[in-house]
């Protein structure tokens, strides 16, 4: 697979590997046999990015994902990227399927926190340390300053932010500098992109979560899709419903029309716009099954020009779109609509 940097010099695959869905939010955990060997075929395929998280886990076994990860592919680690992340818990006393998150962005946390995902990854340092969402209540120079401990410890070698904004950007770039911040982006989300001009002027990459909008822009889910009340958050998420069903079926048949036209699939059109809008964004799309890992790693070949990237925006600006989950389309969202 083709190769980016993020940051001033952090190598990773185009596309990375999203692992959070292996065990968690999708249903209860998969095999982990199944995806022990599913995560070789990933670094076989070309894969070198893996993102994880001290929070991806269920009930049972908080920590299942870095436990999975840590294992699986611990033959390959000198050749692979290890992504994870700290600062947040989830509000446990919610009833919610998809429950609040509770930020803790303190130093004295993210310390902790490191020495139970290098135990669990089975590694003496990560590549890329996440705090995974800006807690308000802690100034963001002191979250940076254990980042820089971190690092002259070599606990660490790079750090980034998910859910970042500008001015918290700035401020932690200028204490210890930023390789990646990680947000949610894809054509269903792309308010993120009134970012890219700090991004590009600090020299940050960006690694796309959620970019195929959990799974909607595949096209493969209509209203005969079930998900699972208590464990899969699809089942609760605003682009799943009949009516954003019926209501973004124009938008999924632009998107068809293209990957028709390209003679990819709507999940390659997907990750090539994203891929085609910058060097430095990296997306890394989440799943469970090898086809879906052969198909979402060879949208690295899927070329795009400028003037097809510019016409699938104008579509997007303009086409009927519902809500998507964690946030709303950037002209809802300034309009408040
Ligand atoms: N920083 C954060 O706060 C944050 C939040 C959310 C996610 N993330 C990271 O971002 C990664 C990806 O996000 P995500 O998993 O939420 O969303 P996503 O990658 O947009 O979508 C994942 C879903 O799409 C399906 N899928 C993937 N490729 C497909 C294909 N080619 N055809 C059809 N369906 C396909 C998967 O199902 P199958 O498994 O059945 O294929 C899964 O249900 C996560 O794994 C996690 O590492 C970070």
């Amino acid at each position: 697979m083709k190769k980016r940097i993020l940051g001033k010099d952090l190598e990773v695959s185009a596309i990375g590997l999203g692992c959070m869905g292996m065990s968690h939010a999708y249903g209860p955990a998969a095999d982990k046999k199944e995806m022990t060997e599913l995560l070789a075929q990933a670094v076989d395929k070309g894969y070198t990015f893996f993102d994880t998280a001290e929070v991806y886990g269920t009930p049972e076994n908080p920590h299942d994902n870095e436990e999975l990860l840590g294992e699986a592919l611990k033959p390959y680690r000198s050749q692979i990227v290890l992504a994870s992340k700290c600062g947040i818990r989830f509000d446990e006393t919610s009833d919610a399927v998809n429950k609040p998150l509770i930020p803790d962005g303190r130093p004295e946390t993210i310390k902790r926190s490191i020495d139970g995902s290098l135990e669990r990854l089975q590694t003496d340092h990560l590549d890329l340390y996440y705090i995974h969402r800006i807690d308000r209540s802690v100034p963001i120079e002191e979250t940076a300053g254990a980042m820089k401990e971190l690092m002259e410890a070599g606990k660490i070698t790079h750090w980034g932010i998910s859910e970042a904004d500008e001015e918290t950007l700035r401020r932690a770039h200028a204490v210890c500098p930023v390789t990646a911040v990680q947000n949610r982006y894809s054509m269903m989300y792309r308010n993120y992109e009134a970012l890219f001009p700090v991004l590009e002027e600090l020299q940050i990459g960006f690694v796309a979560f959620s970019p195929l909008a959990n799974g909607f822009l595949t096209a493969k889910y209509g209203k005969e899709s079930k998900f699972e009340k208590g464990t899969d958050y699809r089942s609760a998420m605003p682009q799943f419903t009949p009516e954003a069903i019926d209501k973004n079926q124009e938008m999924i048949g632009f998107i068809q029309e293209i990957a028709g036209k390209k003679q990819a699939t709507p999940a390659q059109i997907s990750l090539a716009w994203m891929l085609a809008k910058e060097p430095w964004i990296v997306p890394i799309p989440g799943t469970r099954k090898y086809d879906r890992l052969v198909e979402n790693a060879d949208a690295s070949e899927v070329e795009l020009t400028d003037q097809e990237v510019q016409e699938i925006d104008r579509i997007l600006d303009t086409v009927p779109m519902s809500a998507v989950f964690g946030g709303l389309r950037v002209e809802e969202e300034k309009t408040g609509k």
